[in-house]
């Protein structure tokens, strides 16, 4: 054994429920006891290690990388919008994802929301471990792993969920230290779900559910089409911020297994540290980091809505033996309580309706009972007919 080791080591015999008991810790605690090999319990089969890539896109460092569709905020808004919002909409049916940049958002209030996410997994155990709870529905959630009571096998990372709405409700709960990080989370938070509505408002023109001529029976559909925007604007905002300190075996394990989200869309913020990977025609591709951008992604509710035309992207994420990753994605949909179903309009006789409604309560019965990686949850509601 090497000496530089000083906690759990399988080797060492420890108990079984001790080992466990430092595993449902985190792996930022594992880290900082100077753990030298990954323990067994984060270690996956062998085919579904990160480097197993399909033999035709193997390149010289066994990577693909491939350059998301950028999309600039702010041509949406001006004279090019129509030709923003038709890469809007192949970039949602031909990879699930895209880069948004100009968005408006100030630098300093998303600098902010990362480094307070770093001080926040930088705080003492102790003080961390106030926030953790085995329920999912617990407006903040500390914990480890995917799913941490389902996972066989754990994935190296160390997440703080808030629930965001009603934000009054909510802030209460929120960790009070670092003692600005309910300030500077606020500022952040309101400044997203802004940016998710009028993300909103483009997709729905994207799809062409919003008319700029006026004839009665396109009034009647822009008033159905202000209906859902108000609904969003009082929709679900759940924001996670994920910790994955540096590995020291990143081939034997992931950060984050394959899975989709299951929201509307998500806005996530990478650091400088790459690690995001989507799959893509087959291969799984590493999405390049744009400093102060946001990766957008559908979700299974908006792949519903579309009646799947837009599709919500398996990703994963990768670990690395250098650096901390830091990202904080924040994951938008409609109010807990309302039904997600295909949107009427996008259904006719030669696209005809393809999923089940669906809700919150069903996506969280889902996910306490089942393995909630893969696409499981949206192949459930698919209609195979
Ligand atoms: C997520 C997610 C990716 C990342 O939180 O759902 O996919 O890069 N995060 O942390
Ligand atoms: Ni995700």
């Amino acid at each position: 054994m090497s000496p530089g080791m000083v906690m759990p080591v399988e080797s060492r015999n420890a108990d079984y429920d001790s080992l466990e008991t430092q595993y449902q810790k985190g792996v930022k605690h594992l880290y900082d006891n100077g753990i030298e090999h990954v323990p067994r319990k984060y270690i996956l089969p062998a085919s579904e290690r990160p480097n197993v890539v399909n033999e035709r896109s193997r390149d010289a460092t066994n990577h693909v990388n491939l350059k998301l569709p950028i999309i600039d905020f702010s041509e949406l808004q001006g004279p090019n919008r129509s030709q923003v919002l038709t890469s809007l909409a192949s970039a949602c049916e031909n990879y699930g994802f895209f880069q948004l940049v100009n968005h408006g958002i100030p630098h300093e209030i998303i600098s902010n929301m990362v480094d307070v996410s770093k001080r926040f997994f930088e705080l003492p155990f102790s003080e961390r471990e106030k926030y953790m709870s085995a329920d999912i529905g617990s407006p903040v959630r500390y914990g480890t792993s995917y799913n941490q009571t389902n996972d066989g096998v754990f994935c190296w990372r160390d997440f703080l969920k808030l629930v965001c709405h009603p934000l009054p409700d909510l802030l209460p709960h929120w960790p009070s230290s670092p003692l600005d990080f309910r300030k500077l989370a606020v500022r952040y938070v309101k400044e997203v779900k802004f940016l998710f509505l009028m993300l909103v408002d483009a997709i729905l023109e994207s799809l062409g559910l919003m008319n700029k001529k006026k004839t009665t029976e396109e009034d009647e559909d822009e008033d159905e089409i202000k209906e859902i925007l108000k609904e969003f604007e009082d929709g679900s905002q759940l924001m996670v911020m994920n910790c994955y300190p540096p590995c020291p075996q990143p081939d034997l394990t992931l950060g984050m297994p394959p899975h989709s989200d299951y929201g509307f869309l998500t806005l996530l913020l990478q650091d400088e540290v790459k690690g995001l990977q989507i799959q893509h025609k087959e291969n799984w591709v590493t999405v390049e980091p744009i400093p102060g951008s946001f990766v957008v992604n559908v979700g299974d509710h908006l792949e519903i809505f579309s009646n799947g035309r837009y599709k919500s992207v398996l990703h994963r994420v990768l670990v690395n033996s250098m650096n901390y990753r830091i990202s904080v994605a924040s994951l938008h949909s409609l109010p807990f309580k309302s039904k997600v179903q295909p949107c009427p309009k996008l259904i006719s006789e030669t696209n005809p309706r393809r999923y089940m409604d669906t809700d919150f309560a069903t996506f969280l019965d889902y996910i306490k009972s089942r393995d909630s990686t893969k696409k499981s949850f949206l192949q459930s509601r698919k209609l195979t007919s």
